[in-house]
């Protein structure tokens, strides 16, 4: 249990397929009840989020969304937030079906403006899932190395 005092009960507004595909997987994963599966669901957000936070310097980022290709003035918006941050390298564009579009943006600068960009493009609306991963750039990687065969 977390610290902090008692359970708190909230009421949440879902997609019904978004709910339905939840419980599926829950129930496959053997929960035995819903809310089980939620908190494990926000713990995991949680520490998703704060292992995010823990990455600073210069890095390479991936992100990743889903958009929808239907949301009025979101093609636009999204060129616009990619346009800001000049540290994208490529972005890549793949139409999944008439409505869904995919892209991956490839960044390359300082952890902390990796996840601003990351966190703009969560917060348009159409923008269904996005995924961010941080990694070491070839530097750091080749001081890795280094250090792994001082070891040797
Ligand atoms: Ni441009
Ligand atoms: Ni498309």
């Amino acid at each position: 249990m977390e610290k902090g005092y008692g359970i708190a009960r909230v009421g949440v507004s879902l997609p019904s397929g978004l709910l339905s595909r939840f419980d599926e997987i829950i129930r496959g994963r053997g929960y035995s009840s819903r809310s089980e599966g939620v908190r494990d669901a926000i713990r995991a957000y949680i520490t998703e989020y704060e292992q995010m936070e823990r990455e600073a310097g210069e890095k390479i980022g991936i992100i990743t969304y889903l958009y929808d290709h239907d949301q009025r003035g979101l093609g636009d918006e999204l060129i616009d937030v990619r346009h800001r941050f000049r540290d994208v390298i490529l972005s890549v564009h793949k139409h999944l079906s008439e409505t869904d579009c995919f892209d991956t943006v490839i960044v390359k600068g300082e952890a902390e403006k990796i996840k601003d960009l990351a966190g703009e493009i969560m917060s348009l609306k159409g923008v269904n899932r996005v995924l961010v991963s941080i990694s070491k750039t070839a530097s750091e990687m080749k001081t890795t190395a280094m250090e792994m065969i001082r070891i040797k």
